[in-house]
């Protein structure tokens, strides 16, 4: 029986989190359902962001899903020791799980256009899925220092990270339109320039028959959003994904429609790609969309099972259809929109 753990966190975590869970008991009835303790919740409880009994539980799992992590910018966490706070416990967490590839879908499904704020022409059929690394570059480089007046981080990637990175997004691209934009600023970093070589030579070793093409990180932030079309995978670093991932969730419409599946070597970590939001936590009108989205990617990549995931999309999208929450424009609280998407899958699967 595959075991799953759960990681709330903090904010609007537990909240969408949960909305999740009631839609993984639906179709997979038969997984084991564990809580665990990460970021801000963990350290009060704890005093450790990333505790040990976390940490053994995620081991042996078959799959982890997180919420969110982190409080709002003037909470007591953020005056800790950095490595002692919120955000470094899921930094911990993503390290301790050696998940390297972090796949970050950004749709627009038929008959949603209306909640992009983009030109419905332009909304309309975008399908990207940004491969942002997630072990590298500036987040863990060790050379880093807050000295009085000067400060540094390093960026710093080898080529075998690299290489290991474009191959996700090449084995991907080979499933999708088999196209691969890799982005950087190769124009001024000496890290870009490797990244540029390394994913040339992944291509052309072994994915000659999909194309590959080298652009711009300032370039892609303004066509990803005036001309999204133009996309299949976004292959990029660490810091690059972060941001170009959070802009890019102006085409479907919101944060709260963007899931992920992070996967390396092991088990893998799913988790939304927004964060805590304080200035909503606790009332109820969290999007959990991008949890269950999330929770889907869990079922297709992480246990296996496509078509229970496609299911769970599909009474998503139906759900969005007949109404969704505030974020969208809509009027659906988390708990009616989460009632919405398990009825589409009751519905669905006939029950
Ligand atoms: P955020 O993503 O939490 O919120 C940005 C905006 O989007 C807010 O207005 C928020 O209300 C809205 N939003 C986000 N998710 C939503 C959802 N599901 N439904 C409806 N609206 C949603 O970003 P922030 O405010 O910059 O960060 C808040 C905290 O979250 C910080 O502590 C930050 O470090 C943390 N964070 C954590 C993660 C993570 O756990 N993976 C990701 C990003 C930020
Ligand atoms: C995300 C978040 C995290 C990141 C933070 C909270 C560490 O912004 O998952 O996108 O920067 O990776
Ligand atoms: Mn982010």
């Amino acid at each position: 029986m595959p075991r799953i753990v759960t990681l709330p966190g903090d904010g609007i975590g537990p909240e969408v989190t949960a909305a999740a869970v009631q839609v993984l008991r639906e179709v997979a009835p038969d997984v084991t359902i564990e809580e665990h303790l990460i970021g801000g919740a963990a350290i009060e409880e704890t005093g450790e962001p990333f505790p040990t009994a976390t940490r053994e539980a995620v081991r042996g799992a078959d799959a982890v899903l997180l919420g969110t992590v982190g409080g709002p910018q003037d909470s007591p966490w953020n005056r800790l020791p950095r490595p002692q706070r919120p955000e470094s416990g899921l930094l911990a967490l993503r390290r301790a799980m050696g998940c390297y590839a972090n796949l970050r879908p950004v749709r627009v499904l038929p008959g949603l256009e209306h909640l992009s704020p983009l030109k419905p022409e332009l909304a309309r059929g975008v399908d990207i899925l940004i491969v942002r690394e997630l072990l590298g570059g500036l987040y863990f480089d060790g050379d880093r220092r807050l000295d009085g007046d000067s400060a540094h981080n390093t960026m710093r990637y080898t080529r075998a990270e690299v290489e290991r990175v474009a191959r996700v997004a090449f084995w991907a691209a080979g499933q999708r339109r088999g196209r691969v934009t890799s982005v950087d600023k190769a124009n001024v970093l000496e890290v870009s320039e490797l990244w540029r070589s390394a994913v040339q030579d992944v291509h052309g070793r072994k994915y000659r028959d999909l194309t590959l093409n080298h652009e711009y990180v300032d370039s892609v932030a303004m066509l990803l959003v005036s001309n999204p079309g133009r996309y299949d995978v976004v292959l990029t670093e660490n810091l690059f994904g972060d941001i170009l991932s959070d802009l890019a969730a102006v085409i479907p419409g919101s944060l709260g429609l963007m899931p992920s599946a992070s996967l390396g070597d092991g088990a893998g970590l799913f988790e939304p790609i927004h964060g805590s939001a304080p200035d909503i936590a606790g009332q109820g009108v969290a999007n959990p969309a991008a949890a269950i989205l999330s929770a889907a990617m869990l079922l297709r990549h992480g246990l296996n099972r496509p078509a229970a995931a496609n299911h769970v999309e599909g009474a998503v999208a139906r759900a969005l259809r007949a109404g969704p929450t505030a974020d969208l424009g809509g009027r659906a609280s988390t708990g009616a929109f989460t009632d919405a998407v398990l009825d589409n899958v009751q519905v669905m699967s006939g029950a």
